[in-house]
């Protein structure tokens, strides 16, 4: 537990928050919430047209300014162009390194490796080359966020998701140890971890949302809004591992409590399944 960093104060109105994979899902929701609340923002995702509607709602409705940026973070130019984008930023307050993809459902071996390729630089490459442009300009300050969106999957392995999964635990320890390394730089560092959350990254796998998302009980998807009110609360509260909802909070605390090769063959069995 790090000290908190209250963004409901009103003390930070007047900073950046850059946001990647804007253009849809948990990143529009934070580029929605954190407009609401005063910051400037830049954007940047691969959908041009998404990333300049939500532009211009949130310059019209919230007086703030807004820039966008298309960038591919799989391509070395792009993600270095941001990285110089962030660097520059010096009132840069908070960076959501968020834009993500799945994958998966067959062997690892029979996937595509350049899929397998374009997730390491996607999730790992891009998360550690922002926070790198990030880090003098936050610890000039001597405050600020990053918040890196892992994901539940981070605290288990996935057979058939492999990537996926081991991408994600890359993001959840990496900003672990960074948040303990900056204790004392006033830098707070966030690994933020969903579960199930209704926005495009399913239906980019070809599933129906309206069928494959729960609408109630345990394994209810969160709305996207949900996810970002969990984090902007487990950032004033200085927590470093941020599960939203109690049921992916149990599920992130399951290896813990059962046995390993009983959690294997859970995995294994669960894994067909969703591979199927
Ligand atoms: N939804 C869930 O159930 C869930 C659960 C746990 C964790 N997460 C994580 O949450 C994050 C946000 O995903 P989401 O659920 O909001 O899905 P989403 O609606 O599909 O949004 C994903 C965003 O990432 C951007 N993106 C993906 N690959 C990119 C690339 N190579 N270069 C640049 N931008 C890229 C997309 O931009 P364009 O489409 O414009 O290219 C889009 O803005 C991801 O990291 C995901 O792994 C999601």
């Amino acid at each position: 537990m790090n000290g908190g960093y209250d963004l409901s104060k009103g003390a930070y109105e007047k900073g950046v928050a850059f946001i990647t994979g804007a253009s849809s899902g948990i990143g529009a929701a934070f580029a929605r919430e954190l407009g609401r609340r005063g910051f400037d923002l830049v954007l940047t995702g691969r959908r041009r047209e998404r990333l300049e509607a939500l532009a211009s709602v949130l310059t019209h409705d919230y007086g703030i300014q807004v820039e966008v940026v298309v960038a591919e973070l799989a391509k070395d130019e792009d993600l270095e162009a941001l990285a110089e984008k962030v660097h520059s930023q010096d009132q840069l307050e908070i960076l959501i390194n968020n834009a993500g993809f799945g994958a998966g459902g067959a062997p690892f071996h029979e996937q595509d490796y350049t899929v397998h390729q374009a997730m390491l630089k996607a999730h790992m490459l891009a998360t550690v080359r922002l926070t790198y442009a990030a880090l003098p300009v936050l610890i000039a300050r001597g405050r600020g966020a990053i918040i890196n969106v892992s994901s539940v999957a981070a605290f288990f392995p996935l057979p058939y998701h492999t990537m996926y999964t081991a991408t994600k635990e890359f993001i959840r320890i990496f900003s672990e140890s960074l948040a303990i390394e900056l204790r004392a730089t006033g830098v707070r560092v966030q690994a933020l971890c969903p579960g199930f959350t209704r926005t495009d990254f399913h239906a980019r796998l070809g599933f129906d949302p309206d069928r494959f998302y729960q609408t109630s009980g345990p394994l209810r998807a969160m709305s996207a809004e949900e996810v970002v009110q969990a984090s902007l609360r487990c950032l004033a509260r200085g927590k470093v591992i941020c599960v939203p909802g109690t049921t992916n909070w149990i599920v992130s605390h399951l290896p813990c409590l059962i046995p390993r090769p009983l959690e294997h063959w859970l995995l294994g069995r669960f894994s067909r399944l969703m591979a199927t």
